[in-house]
């Protein structure tokens, strides 16, 4: 075999060695004795070549000197990579500090939720929770909406079956805790709600409400409105003035809206209080006589009071949104505001 084809066969050899090294350095090391070092295969080739006439010499030596370079430059390729040097060679800085990714927080309604649990749990209000697939029982009947009254029509319902429904407020939480427990009752019931209503910037088919009830001998009205006005003036200020004015519900009379005035204007009147200088944010009253007979609870004995709001309302009002869709988009870049 003449020199020219050694050396052929010896680069080939060595592009296959190249490409199979194990990745230590033990194997490269292995490798650069086996080609380059003193007593390796290369050096051997060039000690032939020294034997050569000047003509030969010509036309070997360039592919000897090709075989030499492969050789040394292949393994020094390895031999960066196995130190980590060719990452400073590509000019990427490996110290420098990565991205910094977000760290989420909670939905603004969560949020104004946990707010407004917080504040009546210092008041001594245990929490409550039930399903938001309910009865017709539990969500009207026990409360004092009988079959076909027409106040069932303020909650346009979605109905699963004839007596099978999503809950279209809280209120069937008041039943059920009355219904398992005797009073003294004093709870908060914070949860979804479904509403068969049209979608629009002011209304949506699912919400939440916070509902609240107390049961006890000699519950008063007025200790309503203080408990109340504690609750304003600790989520809204101070400063923050109320009004109850009369209202209807089915399951508690004498009935009440609370309006707060306006956290923008204060009461002087702008485009949020739509000028009245008022802002509704629940519905309340005394239980009705007829809600504690369903439950089981003697209404000679026994007086008390629930309450009912919106925290989509109130998020809405405190964070001045015009939209309640958008609380529901999970728009990473409006939800980031709060
Ligand atoms: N459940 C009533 C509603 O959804 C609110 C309410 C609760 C009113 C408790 C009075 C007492 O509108």
């Amino acid at each position: 075999m003449s020199l020219l084809e050694r050396i052929n066969e010896v680069h080939n050899q060595l592009k296959k060695d190249l490409s199979n090294v194990q990745k230590t350095f033990q194997s490269v090391e292995d490798l650069r004795l086996k080609y380059i070092g003193k007593k390796g295969i290369i050096p051997a080739l060039f000690r032939d070549f020294g034997t050569l006439g000047p003509n030969e010499k010509r036309d070997v030596g360039k592919d000897l000197n090709t075989l030499k370079k492969s050789a040394e430059e292949g393994i020094q390729i390895i031999t960066d990579k196995l130190s980590g040097s060719d990452h400073v060679d590509s000019g990427f800085d490996h110290t420098l500090p990565g991205f910094p990714f977000k760290p989420g927080h909670l939905h603004p309604v969560t949020q104004t939720m946990n707010r407004i649990c917080d504040i009546f749990r210092e008041m001594g209000f245990g929490t409550e929770f039930g399903p938001e697939v309910e009865t017709d029982f539990n969500n009207f009947q026990a409360l004092n909406f009988p079959p076909n009254h027409p106040a069932r029509d303020m909650q346009d319902t979605f109905f699963i079956e004839d007596n099978i429904l999503l809950r279209t407020h809280t209120s069937p939480i008041q039943i059920r805790t009355m219904m398992k427990q005797k009073p003294p009752i004093r709870i908060l019931a914070p949860g979804r709600v479904y509403r068969n209503e049209a979608i629009n910037p002011r209304s949506y088919c699912v919400f939440h409400q916070v509902e609240g009830l107390y049961v006890d001998e000699n519950v008063t009205f007025a200790e309503l409105k203080v408990t109340i006005e504690m609750f304003a003036k600790k989520f809204f200020g101070k400063d923050v003035k109320l009004r109850f004015r009369p209202s209807f519900f089915p399951f508690t009379e004498p009935s009440a809206e609370v309006d707060v005035s306006c956290i923008i204007c204060g009461g002087s009147g702008c485009r949020l209080c739509k000028h009245t200088g008022w802002l509704e944010i629940m519905g309340c009253g005394m239980v009705d006589p007829n809600v504690f007979k369903a439950c089981g609870i003697d209404p000679e004995k026994y007086t008390g009071y629930a309450f009912g709001m919106g925290p989509e309302r109130i998020a809405l009002l405190k964070y001045g949104i015009d939209d309640i869709r958008l609380l529901y988009e999970g728009d990473i870049r409006f939800l980031e505001q709060f």
